[in-house]
């Protein structure tokens, strides 16, 4: 038995995308910007994703630009503002963002920017009054994770997005892991800027989509043939914007018995592992992306025990998981969202994480939670055993 819980690093493109991929690959195949019969018939497969894009989260399609993903969509964001500044101004995000977030960040701390990063409680949330407090005559952006990918933290961005309002301050938030698993509506959020991928979402690997409001201004990180309202130059990716789109009209369709669906599987997960001394879950339980199941083993060491060997051991039970974001785990280090969120070095090296998604039944969960209760038992050092 295999079973695929890591929908949170991506997803299996579904098969209506591939459908719509393939068609586009073999008879819609123009370049969208010619002026012929062949270049249309492909722009007008990029204007009805543009359409199906912006039904996600409810904005109007000229405002949706196509970019290769969501770390695009998130570097765009940061710089696009940061260069309409001739001088080092001021940012702020959450000491928990993606590394496509964070580390452009970095980028323009080394230049010179004031960068303040909001801490966050226990659970992984943000206080709003820290970013009310963190304010400044000179900030240019806000910018927020909506959904935490290594914990499932959900963030208060409506009241956030508020307070940076009030202060004339742009706000853009990062909704990869949330667009498609929960309503997402641009009318009502105070949000400027906004990113969604398409693998997260079963639309292929390669696509997605930065949401700018009407009359925001960006410098474009892309320069070129003048793409995407001269925001994005290049020729669009016309096959996998095709499938984002027929993705992202799916999950809209499907998110109202999907999401209770998924909340359910969570919970039942949460709940089979509740006893196991040691593991303990992290983010927030209530305020939580509905497919996000988080944990961190008390005793790792960082050495002989941590999440990367959780995740061989499930791996070899033919059961797919991370230990904190796939991105990283490449790599034997602690997961800064945890640090930040004020774990200790140990702890942060046993993360562990399961995402669900469309395929995962309830045998499923149930089988996973008695091959992990298995595998922690063979692993829990004997003087653990018998505290
Ligand atoms: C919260 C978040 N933001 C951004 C990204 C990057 O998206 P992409 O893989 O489409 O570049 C990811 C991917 O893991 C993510 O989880």
């Amino acid at each position: 038995m295999q079973i695929y819980l890591d929908y949170s690093a991506t997803t299996p493109t579904r098969p209506e995308a591939i459908a719509a991929m393939q068609a586009v690959l073999t008879q819609q195949w123009g370049n969208p910007s010619s002026l012929h019969e062949w270049g249309q018939r492909a722009a007008t497969v990029v204007e009805q994703a543009r359409m199906q894009v912006a039904g996600l989260i409810n904005a109007d399609a000229e405002s949706i630009i196509f970019t290769s993903g969501g770390t695009e969509a998130n570097n765009q964001a940061i710089m696009g503002v940061a260069h309409l500044y001739a001088k080092p101004q001021h940012i702020i995000i959450s000491s928990i963002e993606h590394s496509a977030i964070a580390e452009p960040v970095r980028l323009l701390e080394l230049w010179g920017w004031q960068v303040t990063r909001l801490g966050v409680d226990a659970k992984g949330r943000i206080n709003p009054k820290d970013l009310k407090a963190a304010l400044q005559d000179n900030t240019v952006l806000v910018s927020v994770i909506y959904g935490q990918s290594e914990v499932g933290t959900i963030q208060p961005i409506e009241e956030l997005g508020n307070i940076a309002h009030r202060h004339n301050v742009l706000f853009h938030t990062d909704t990869v892991q949330v667009a498609g698993r929960l309503p997402v509506d641009v009318r009502k959020l105070p949000v400027d800027l906004l990113s969604i991928s398409s693998h997260k979402i079963y639309g292929p690997q390669g696509a997605g989509a930065l949401y700018v409001r009407p009359g925001v201004e960006l410098i474009p990180l892309l320069v070129g043939g003048g793409q995407e309202m001269r925001l994005r130059s290049g020729t669009q990716a016309v096959p996998t914007i095709a499938g984002f789109g027929v993705a992202a009209e799916l999950a809209v369709q499907e998110m109202s018995t999907e999401t209770p669906r998924l909340i359910k599987l969570r919970d039942r997960l949460f709940a089979q592992l509740a006893d196991i001394p040691g593991l303990i879950p992290t983010g927030d339980l209530i305020h939580r992306l509905p497919h996000h199941v988080s944990f961190c083993l008390e005793y790792a060491d960082g050495e002989k025990l941590s999440g990367k060997t959780l995740v061989r051991h499930m791996n070899l039970a033919g059961i797919g998981i991370s230990a904190g974001a796939a991105c990283h785990s490449g790599k034997l280090s602690p997961s800064p969202i945890l640090l930040a969120m004020g774990y200790s070095e140990k702890a942060a090296l046993g993360a562990i994480r399961m995402t669900l998604g469309r395929d995962t039944t309830e045998a499923d969960v149930n089988w996973t939670a008695m091959v992990l209760k298995q595998v922690l038992e063979r692993l829990t050092p004997v003087e653990l055993v018998f505290r």
